[in-house]
C-alpha cells in the first residue's frame, strides 16, 4: 500500500502487483489503518482509493483462506476490520480500472463515490469458491443493483462490466482508463473544498437513506439540515452567493 497526500485529498494505493491486489490481512490492517488516520485529520476532506491499471483488486486474498477453519474466522471475526472502514466519516471515492472482485468490489462500494475505468469489471465470485461475500457485497450490491442483478452475479459469479454497471446505477460515472486517476483526483479535490462538517454530514444523510424508513430518513435530514445552520460554512456559503463571490469555507 502506498499513501500520499495533495492538498486536502489523501490517496490511498493498493500495491501488491503479484496478486493483483488481493486483499491479505496485511493490506486490510494497512488500508483500514491508514483510512482511519485520514478521517482523523481535519486537514484532509477526501479520501480516495486507488488500486492499479489491471486490478483495482481481486478479493480478499483466497491463498490466506484456503487453510482456514470456522473456528478460526468465526473466533477471529474475520473481515470485521473492513466495518471500521466503512465508519470512515470523511468522503471516500473509489476509482476502479480493471478487476474489482469479491473484497475488491466490496470495498469499493464502501466507498461513497464510485468512479469506474472503461476497463472496471465487478464481480462476487465466491461462489465459485464455495463461500459467498464476507465484507458486504450480499447487502451493498443488492442496494445499489437491485436484488435480480446481484443475485445473479452471488449465485453464478458472473462479472459485470463498467457500462452495465453504470446502466445499474453501481458506478456513478465511466471515465476512459487513461482519464481516471485524474478525474479521481478532479473530483476528489471537488469534494475536498468543500465544508468538511457539512460534507460528513451530507454523507450520513444519504447513507441514512440505507438504513430507515422514508418518513424516518426525511426526518433525519431535516433536523441535520437545520444543524448546518450552527454551522460558520453555512453563513460563509450563503454570504459569498449573495456577494458574488467564491466561499472561503473554514471548516466549522
Ligand atoms: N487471492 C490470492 N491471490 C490472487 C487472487 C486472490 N483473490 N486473485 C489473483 N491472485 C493471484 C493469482 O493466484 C496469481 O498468482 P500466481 O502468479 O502466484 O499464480 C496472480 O494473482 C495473477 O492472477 P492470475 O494468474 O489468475 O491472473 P489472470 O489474469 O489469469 O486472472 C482473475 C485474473 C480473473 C482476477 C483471477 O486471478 C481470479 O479469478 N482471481 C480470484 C478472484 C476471486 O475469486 N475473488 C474473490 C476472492 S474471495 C473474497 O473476496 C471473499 C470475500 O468476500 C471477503
Amino acid at each position: 500500500m502506498e499513501t500520499s497526500v495533495t492538498g486536502r485529498v489523501a490517496v490511498i494505493r493498493l500495491h501488491r502487483p503479484k496478486a493483483l491486489n488481493a486483499l491479505n490481512s496485511t493490506l486490510m490492517h494497512e488500508v483500514v489503518t491508514a483510512a482511519e488516520s485520514f478521517d482523523a485529520d481535519p486537514e484532509i476532506g477526501c479520501i480516495v482509493l486507488l488500486g492499479s491499471e489491471r486490478a483495482f483488486a481481486a478479493g480478499a486474498d483466497i491463498k490466506e483462506m484456503q487453510s482456514k477453519t470456522y473456528a478460526d474466522v468465526h473466533g477471529g471475526d474475520l473481515f470485521t476490520e473492513w466495518d471500521r472502514f466503512a465508519a470512515v466519516r470523511t468522503p471516500t471515492l473509489a476509482a476502479v480500472a480493471g478487476y474489482a472482485l469479491g473484497g475488491g468490489c466490496e470495498v469499493a462500494m464502501m466507498c461513497d463515490v464510485l468512479l469506474a475505468a472503461d476497463t472496471a469489471q465487478f464481480g462476487q465470485p465466491e461462489i465459485t469458491l464455495g463461500t459467498i461475500p464476507g465484507i458486504g457485497g450480499s447487502q451493498r450490491l443488492t442496494r445499489a443493483v437491485g436484488k435480480a442483478k446481484a443475485m445473479e452475479m452471488c449465485l453464478t459469479g458472473r462479472r459485470m462490466g463498467a457500462e452495465e454497471a453504470e446502466r445499474a446505477g453501481l458506478v456513478s460515472r465511466i471515465v476512459p482508463a487513461a482519464d481516471l486517476e485524474t478525474e479521481a483526483m478532479t473530483t476528489a479535490q471537488t469534494i475536498a473544498s468543500q465544508s468538511l462538517p457539512v460534507a460528513m454530514l451530507a454523507k450520513e444523510a444519504v447513507n441514512r437513506a440505507f438504513e430507515s424508513t422514508l418518513a424516518e430518513g426525511v426526518r433525519f435530514e431535516r433536523r441535520v439540515f437545520h444543524a448546518t445552520f450552527a454551522t460558520e460554512d453555512r453563513a460563509e456559503g450563503m454570504s459569498a452567493f449573495v456577494e458574488k463571490r467564491t466561499p472561503n469555507f473554514r471548516h466549522r
